[in-house]
């Protein structure tokens, strides 16, 4: 098939990318290198340096790639800064999607696969977490994900777009070749990994007095590429709808850092730090759907191989892509 990939220079779109390729599809890049690296496209792939904020800009990259599907990665995605700069978030991650989605409809694409996130919960009122909780989003970054899968929805049964969104829990890991590198790293497994590989010497724990049994933040942490299997399989004709992909085990920031250490062999000290705003303290997934519905399985169902695949790309490229 062909496919577009907007953010495919970015952390997930770029591995994303990859293993369409190697699966046989053609993809076509758009992405406007705010956040994506250009080294970090796959060769493979036609590139379209994005101006979304350019009238037309979209469409024309549509019409260009005239894509059987279209798998929309690009976003701001930080917890953090959307509570602080809830624009940021809006203004992209919902009004330039809604240019992608009108460019999609214009140019009569069969199929959308939409990047959601488990923040759009909220905190849950119970678990495990299946698809059907209530979504109540504490941060505008999770409000802004869920803004665009009910627009997502109405333009499904009003355009006759088929969809599958998929709700990501903590994305993690690396392939060979690509992996995990922001310019500004919030993410707690780079971060970590940075004391390991002697770029820094602590790493910061936001907040010891959750209600957790270690009182740090739990997370599901599930590798990229099983990420990118998940969407492959969405492309099968027929599926739709909204999924969660995660290993269903939560870890606590305490263990991951533990993780760390475990791989990588070095000393990692930690210190305490108060709470971030907007965090969830537990967000673990319940991803038997996804399983039974598009027979996604992931390769990686532990937390220290996820951490190893990362340890690895960190270690051949410690100063992560080159632009
Ligand atoms: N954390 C630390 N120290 C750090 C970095 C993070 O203690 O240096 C903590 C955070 O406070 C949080 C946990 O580690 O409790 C995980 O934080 P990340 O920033 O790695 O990931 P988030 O859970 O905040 O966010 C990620 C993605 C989002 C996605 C979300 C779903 O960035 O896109 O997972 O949980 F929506």
């Amino acid at each position: 098939m062909r496919i577009l990939v907007t953010g495919g220079a970015g952390y997930i779109g770029s591995i994303c990318s990859e293993e369409l390729l190697s699966a046989g599809h053609q993809v076509t890049v758009y992405d406007n290198l705010s956040e994506g690296h250009r080294s970090a496209v796959d060769p493979r792939a036609t590139f379209i340096l994005g101006k979304p904020e350019e009238d037309g800009n979209i469409l024309d990259a549509v019409r260009s790639a005239s894509p059987d599907a279209i798998m929309h990665f690009a976003a701001n995605a930080l917890v953090g800064e959307s509570m602080t700069n809830p624009g940021k978030y809006f203004h992209n991650n919902v009004a330039n999607g809604l240019k992608l989605l009108d460019a999609a409809v214009q140019c009569n694409v069969k199929k959308f696969v939409f990047s959601s996130t488990c923040a759009t919960y909220g905190p849950p009122e119970r678990e495990p977490m299946t698809e059907d909780l209530p979504q109540r989003p504490i941060n505008p970054y999770g409000e802004s994900k869920l803004m665009f899968e009910k627009i997502l929805q109405w333009y499904g049964s009003i355009h006759g777009l088929d969809f599958i969104a998929f709700r990501y829990f903590n994305a993690a890991g690396a392939s060979e070749k690509y992996g995990e590198h922001h310019r500004t790293e919030t993410h707690l497994i780079p971060n970590v990994l940075k004391v390991a590989l002697g770029r820094t010497d602590h790493c910061e724990i936001f907040g010891t007095d959750y209600p957790t049994p270690d009182g740090t933040c739990i997370r599901d942490y599930i590798h990229i590429e099983d990420l990118a299997q998940a969407h492959i399989l969405g492309l099968q004709p027929g599926k739709s709808g909204f999924y969660n992909l995660g290993n269903g085990d939560g870890y606590s920031v305490r263990q991951v850092i533990d993780a760390c250490v475990k791989v990588s062999g070095k000393k990692i000290p930690s210190v305490e730090k108060p709470r971030r705003p907007g965090d969830p303290p537990r967000l673990v997934a319940k991803a038997d759907k996804a399983n039974r519905e598009l027979g996604w399985k992931p390769k990686y169902p532990k937390l220290e191989d996820i951490v190893a695949t990362a340890w690895a790309w960190h270690r051949k490229y410690p100063d992560g892509y080159p632009d």
